[in-house]
């Protein structure tokens, strides 16, 4: 189904437009920096299967975080809520999504949370699979259902990008090895990491993966279940609890939609039984969040009453 343009969605980019100036578009991943930092999209998805969209719809962009919950969901179904969290804990970090601190001062040491880049890499490294090439061809046929998008893949530009600069996320898997919460390769890792912040796709895309989350795992369209109740509910909480990083407590009083940003730009959201929204402006605040995406969910929660507070 195509998405269809929507007037009172024109108005919220339009209103967005205004504060896109005040941000950056990410340049420490290089490829990332030749973003229009002007452009601006909004697609939302319903249950019934209708889609509004608005702003530059057809524009892709790298999943980069936002891909850290979904590869959360797969962890999860693939080795179990206990394995998992034996690796990564619950709690916010109030600190930087790239910080190492927290690895140095608690005991044992640990990632607080899947969201952050210590967190992520550490869940990325479960995702069953016998080498890094078959859990990456896991997680593309997983995305692809749930965006129900056979064509998803990943920009390969991007993800070498990433990986030939990625000297920070490489200090935190190696004081992982250290530590034992990795066992296996850096550079195998790095490797299926890169390629899975590398997932590109349109904010329709987006939006009907948000969909899923809302929807409690069910594909409206067929009612399969393609995340287990239970995962579902701890991957929304999750974005509601860091999904924003050390911006998610002010972000859950204004918008209160459970969301996961990524430095490309992207925003997902999931308004449960409701909606999965994608926003896209790649031009950043100082968290490393969209700043028209974040006013568009703003003016999205305001008008339609969408907070889950
Ligand atoms: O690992 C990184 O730094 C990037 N691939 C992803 C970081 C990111 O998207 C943080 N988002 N706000």
């Amino acid at each position: 189904m195509t998405c269809q343009e929507n007037e009172q969605l024109e108005a919220i980019v339009e209103e967005a437009k205004h504060v896109i100036t005040h941000g950056k578009v990410a340049t420490y991943i290089p490829a990332l920096q030749s973003a229009d930092p002007n452009a601006l999209a909004v697609a939302i998805y319903r249950p019934d299967g209708s889609c509004l969209a608005a702003g530059n719809i057809d524009i892709k962009f790298t999943l980069q975080s936002i891909s850290k919950v979904l590869v959360l969901a797969l962890a999860l179904m693939d080795r179990g809520e206990e394995t998992v969290f034996h690796k990564v804990g619950y709690e916010p970090t109030g600190d930087p999504f790239d910080s190492i601190i927290k690895l140095e001062t608690i005991s044992p040491s640990k990632p607080l949370n899947p969201m952050i880049n210590a967190g992520a890499l550490a869940v990325t490294h479960l995702i069953c699979g016998n080498n890094e090439e078959e859990q990456f061809e896991r997680l593309l046929t997983f995305v692809r259902k749930l965006s129900n998008n056979p064509q998803v893949t990943y920009c390969e530009n991007v993800a070498h990008s990433e990986f030939e600069t990625a000297y920070l996320n490489r200090a935190l898997l190696f004081y992982m090895k250290q530590h034992g919460v990795i066992t296996c390769d850096v550079e195998a890792l790095m490797k299926l990491y890169t390629k899975q912040c590398a997932i590109e796709m349109t904010c329709r895309d987006l939006a009907r993966i948000g969909l899923i989350f809302a929807m409690g795992g069910i594909d409206p369209d067929t009612g399969v279940q393609l995340i287990p109740t239970a995962i579902n509910t701890i991957c929304k909480t999750f974005m509601v609890t860091c999904g924003m990083y050390n911006a998610s407590g002010e972000f859950a009083i204004r918008v209160g939609i459970p969301a996961k940003s990524g430095v490309s730009g992207g925003i997902m959201g999931a308004v449960p039984n409701k909606l999965g929204i994608g926003v896209y402006g790649p031009s950043l605040d100082t968290m490393g969040n969209s700043i028209g995406g974040l006013k568009m969910l703003e003016l999205l929660s305001k008008e339609y009453a969408l907070s889950i507070f």
